[in-house]
């Protein structure tokens, strides 16, 4: 199969979607490997590594875009991309389609095959492997720059997260215990804080309880104990996630007068719309701003701004699915790996993803086990 990778267009996105490793395992396989000059420099990945290794390096992204029969990327295409789309087109990347009507349409009408990494549902590698990676990286960043906007001269109120010895250790408060909040909690916990970690869920409660110990606090989200913990918290990381459905508002905008000034609020969930009432999203060269005192930091892309690691991170999980569609085309895949058939979000100008289609008034979800 002819396999394309191009750059990243979108503002402050370094990763790229194959690395010299990947394409040396594609080539390996039998593919030809048509990859956009500088598409991995920004992850640290020079041209002349990818050309070692058998791509053919392209000058422009629409040469890749038309050569390609199956095109690997990171991030959903944007407007600037959509004439670039070609029937029969297997597109493999992030798509994010429920909050982008206009990609939708122009992945429907250009007939393109698009696989969505959100939406892979593998249940033997532990839910959505292809989401996950990118959880870890947010979860363990969100720590990172909370400690960060502490720091007096971003508005923080001046604490260090560790303290030392004789005085207080900062208080972290993480609202979510999934995948983010637990690598949330590993990093706070890592560097000295100290941990309350609330979730709805008391399976999920009790599984933190057994890996953490004695050294976090874990408590059932609610809004009595989001409001009381919060009080005195120096940094609240907001990591909740009902699938397919905007964030809850737990983070209420009547908690900031409460709250120490100079406390800084992460809210990682803002791709979901955020679980802070006062969220509003915010990029990579301006990530923060002040509200009643308190430092929101509102990034939806953060792992972007770690593109050497997310990117290897990314591809790790994505290239043995991407091999065994480009090995056996993706109708083939799909037959003998039934998990494949959860990424297909478009086939053949029709929707097959429910939670898109229901996302949106007059679209009709076809079953991808109808088509292939
Ligand atoms: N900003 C970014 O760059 C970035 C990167 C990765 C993930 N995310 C987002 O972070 C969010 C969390 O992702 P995840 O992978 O950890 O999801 P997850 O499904 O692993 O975990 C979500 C957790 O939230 C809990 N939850 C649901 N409602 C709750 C409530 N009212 N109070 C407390 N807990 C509640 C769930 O029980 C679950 O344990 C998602 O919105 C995801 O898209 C953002």
């Amino acid at each position: 199969m002819k396999v394309g990778c191009v750059k990243e267009i979108k503002n402050n996105e370094f990763r790229v979607g194959m690395t010299p490793d990947n394409v040396k395992s594609y080539v390996a396989a039998g593919h030809e490997v048509y990859i956009e000059k500088g598409a991995g420099t920004g992850s640290g990945f020079q041209d002349a590594e990818y050309e070692a290794v058998g791509a053919k390096m392209i000058d422009t992204a629409k040469e890749v875009w038309d050569t390609s029969e199956m095109l690997i990327k990171v991030k959903e295409p944007l407007p600037a991309e959509y004439p670039l789309f070609h029937e029969g087109l297997i597109l493999y990347t992030y798509l994010h389609l429920a909050a982008d009507k206009p990609q939708t349409d122009a992945l429907l009408n250009a007939k393109v095959k698009g696989v969505a990494y959100e939406t892979l549902y593998d249940p033997k590698q532990g839910g959505l492997p292809l989401l996950a990676p990118m959880s870890q990286i947010a979860g363990r960043l969100s720590v990172q720059e909370g400690a960060k906007y502490l720091e007096k001269t971003y508005g923080g109120e001046g604490v260090l997260l560790s303290g030392v010895p004789g005085t207080p250790k900062a208080k972290v408060v993480i609202l979510g215990g999934g995948n983010v909040g637990t690598n949330a909690c590993k990093i706070a916990v890592g560097m000295g804080a100290d941990v309350t970690i609330m979730d709805i869920s008391l399976p999920r409660l009790a599984y933190l309880d057994d890996i953490f110990g004695a050294r976090i606090q874990t408590l059932v989200s609610n809004d009595a104990n989001i409001e009381n913990a919060v009080k005195d918290a120096d940094v609240v990381i907001g990591s909740v996630l009902i699938p397919g459905k905007a964030a809850p508002k737990i983070f209420k905008k009547k908690y900031l007068k409460e709250m120490k000034p100079g406390a800084v609020f992460v809210d990682v969930a803002v791709d979901q719309g955020g679980c802070g009432e006062t969220t509003k999203v915010t990029y990579h060269d301006d990530p923060v701003y002040i509200e009643d005192g308190i430092v929101h930091y509102c990034v939806g892309n953060m792992p972007g701004a770690v593109p050497r690691t997310s990117t290897i991170a990314l591809t790790n999980a994505t290239l043995s699915y991407g091999l065994q569609i480009a090995n056996k085309g993706l109708e083939k895949a799909c037959a003998e790996n039934e998990v494949i058939y959860s990424a297909i979000n478009t086939y053949d100008g029709k929707l097959t993803c429910k939670n898109v289609a229901d996302s949106f008034k007059g679209y009709e979800y076809t079953d991808i086990h109808t088509l292939v």
